[in-house]
């Protein structure tokens, strides 16, 4: 079938759809393989139980339900709970926020779409201006959102080699250049793949570069502050006109009900509530409708902080020490700083295959783990080893899943490097 340009690139293949599909794939086989590769958040039971007991009120509640089932929201979203997010930005972090700073969008990668095509791609004379991903790696999902060929440009980031086998990327503002052809810069704190938080500074040195530009700084913080803040180092939730703050209820415990939430500039939100109004005509209802209580209350924050965070923590810190012992020392596996997100990226330096034949591999054993290769956009591949070096993990699965995925793992790894020697 002769499909339009536009569609030859979905036709194609995508790593995010890779990786989708591997993760729906995994749901149903049998046995089911070892799943430490995709993104989808762990079941925390007290989070769960919020929940069930928020949508037990909903449901006991004469004619709520059917209000929340059978109404569609406007475009930018369920009044009410947007109207409660504006106080709870201007309560705790004292943000300059009304309701009309705010939309919600069908999940965030729905929100992308908007925001990057918003800023970036063709503009009036034909000139072209690109998105700008400052630090290289980043997510997989901005990989295909933009309309226009070579629509991303990354920066490579600098290696900090770190004591215990860690190292940590950091911006290269030397290498960073924001001329006229930069529509928009995007980073996620936390990253996904890496759980790199870019820090404080970094932040408010690309804040002042974007600003200098007249350009939007976006901040994907679906895993960040301020809620579900899986944070393990310190960072500052940052809002100004400037900055497009785009958040997530997903990795909060609600990623089947697709609720993302951009908050930006009066200008910004309304175009981005008219693209929804185009593209599905409103958000869905039931994720603002089962947080709602929380949003007011103020508990998102609170039970961000008491339970989602440390939660993850633990996992973390479980899966580096597991990783170390397995792997043993004469493997050259680094791990990068983990600091937030669901994740742990594993750099091995001279690894003799490419990621994806060890994701290949992997497979075959029922290890699922993504290849660091995708989480490049913006960047020619081939033009640095580095990218072919990396794995990710998500520790966000069952322990015992984690502990014997890692230790397949460890177990495929060695047998690699022995090849190489022998
Ligand atoms: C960094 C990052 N941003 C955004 C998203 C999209 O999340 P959602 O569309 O579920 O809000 C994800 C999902 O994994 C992610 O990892």
């Amino acid at each position: 079938m002769d499909f339009s340009d536009f569609g030859k690139r979905f036709a194609g293949e995508i790593g995010i759809g890779e990786l989708m599909d591997d993760l729906g794939d995994a749901l149903v086989s049998d046995p089911a393989p070892l799943m430490l590769g995709g993104g989808n958040p762990a079941h925390i039971p007290e989070v769960q139980n919020i929940f069930r007991q928020r949508m037990g009120a909903i449901l006991t509640k004469p004619g709520e339900f059917e209000r929340v089932i059978g109404n569609y929201d406007t475009p930018q979203g369920a009044r009410a709970f947007i109207g409660a997010l504006a106080e709870l930005f201007r309560d705790e972090f004292s943000w300059d926020i009304e309701p009309e700073n705010i939309a919600l969008t069908n999940g965030s990668q729905n929100a992308f779409f908007s925001l990057f095509n918003l800023f970036a791609g063709k503009f009036q004379g034909g000139r072209l201006k690109k998105l700008l991903l400052p630090l290289a790696p980043e997510y997989i999902g901005y990989s295909e959102v933009g309309l226009e060929p070579d629509f991303f440009y990354a920066n490579r980031p600098e290696i900090e080699l770190l004591e215990e086998r860690l190292f940590k990327y950091r911006v290269d503002f030397e290498g960073l250049k924001i001329d006229d052809s930069i529509g928009a810069v995007c980073f996620s704190r936390p990253t996904n793949p890496t759980g790199n938080v870019v820090t404080d500074a970094e932040v408010s040195r690309l804040r002042e570069l974007a600003n200098e530009k007249g350009i939007p700084l976006i901040i994907d913080s679906a895993y960040g502050t301020p809620f579900p803040n899986i944070i393990y180092s310190d960072a500052q939730p940052v809002w100004d006109e400037n900055i497009v703050l785009c958040l997530s209820l997903s990795k909060f415990g609600l990623p089947s009900l697709r609720t993302g939430i951009v908050v930006a500039r009066k200008e910004i939100i309304r175009v981005v509530s008219r693209m929804t109004s185009v593209f599905s005509l409103a958000p869905g209802s039931l994720g603002p409708a089962l947080a709602m209580d929380l949003v007011k209350s103020g508990d998102i924050t609170r039970v961000s902080n008491d339970l989602v965070k440390p939660f993850y923590q633990r996992k973390a810190e479980q899966a580096v020490s597991l990783l170390k012992s397995e792997m043993g020392e004469d493997i050259p596996m680094r791990i990068h700083k983990p600091e937030g997100a669901l994740f742990l990226w594993l750099w091995f330096e001279g690894l003799p295959v490419s990621s994806q034949e060890l994701y290949q591999r992997l497979k075959q054993k029922g290890v699922l783990v993504v290849s660091g290769h995708y989480f490049f956009p913006g960047m020619e591949s081939g033009s640095w080893n580095h990218m072919q070096q990396c794995i990710r993990v998500t520790y966000a699965q069952d322990d015992e899943v984690v502990e014997q995925g890692i230790k397949l793992l460890a177990d495929e790894i060695k047998d690699i490097f022995s090849q190489k020697q022998t």
